[in-house]
């Protein structure tokens, strides 16, 4: 089963009493039941660890890679300030997706730059709750072992506007 490890970044703890005008009420257990009972219908075993501290989570990024088939993570303020937590995610050599609750790119200037956006396979934010939710999706997906999906036109033996090549008279006359 592919396990993926979730990790919210600083002040994340607060939710539900954090600015719920940007935020919205959920707390971050709520959050976290939501994406178990995802990874439950999906199948897949889901770790959560959540940290106010960039070395903490520069730690567990470190050592995911041998327990984990992907990241989700919402690294919060450290989005747009760190470089160790960017490297750390380069070095992991996992699949990693991006979330926030609020649209960055819809609040002050400082929040419009993500300095993991480049080493994340994707972002997505400004859906609250279904940011997670659409995140952990996306995660699975890259999670699971590839199955290589043929193109249509190589899968049918004879593409069906080429079926009736000979002309109807031609069969009458056999
Ligand atoms: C956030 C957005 C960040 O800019 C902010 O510092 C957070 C939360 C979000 O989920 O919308 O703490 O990552």
């Amino acid at each position: 089963m592919p396990k993926v490890l979730v990790i919210h970044g600083p002040n994340l703890d607060l939710l539900g009493r954090r600015q719920p005008e940007i935020y919205g009420n959920f707390t971050l257990h709520e959050i976290n039941k939501h994406l178990k009972k995802l990874a439950r219908k999906e199948k897949i075993e889901i770790k959560f660890f959540q940290s106010n501290h960039e070395g903490n989570i520069v730690d567990v990024i470190g050592k995911a890679k041998d327990s984990f088939a992907a990241l989700l993570i919402n690294p919060a303020a450290y989005t747009h300030t760190s470089v160790a937590i960017r490297d750390a995610i380069g070095a992991a050599d996992l699949p990693c997706v991006e979330v926030h609750l609020s649209n960055i790119y819809a609040r002050e200037t400082f929040r419009h730059t993500s300095l993991i956006a480049p080493v994340a396979a994707g972002q997505i934010c400004g859906f609250g709750i279904d940011s997670y939710l659409l995140g952990l999706q996306a995660a699975i997906k890259l999670a699971r072992p590839k199955r290589r999906l043929k193109p249509k036109s190589r899968r049918r033996s004879k593409p069906k506007s080429r079926r009736r090549l000979k002309p109807k008279s031609r069969r009458r006359s056999k």
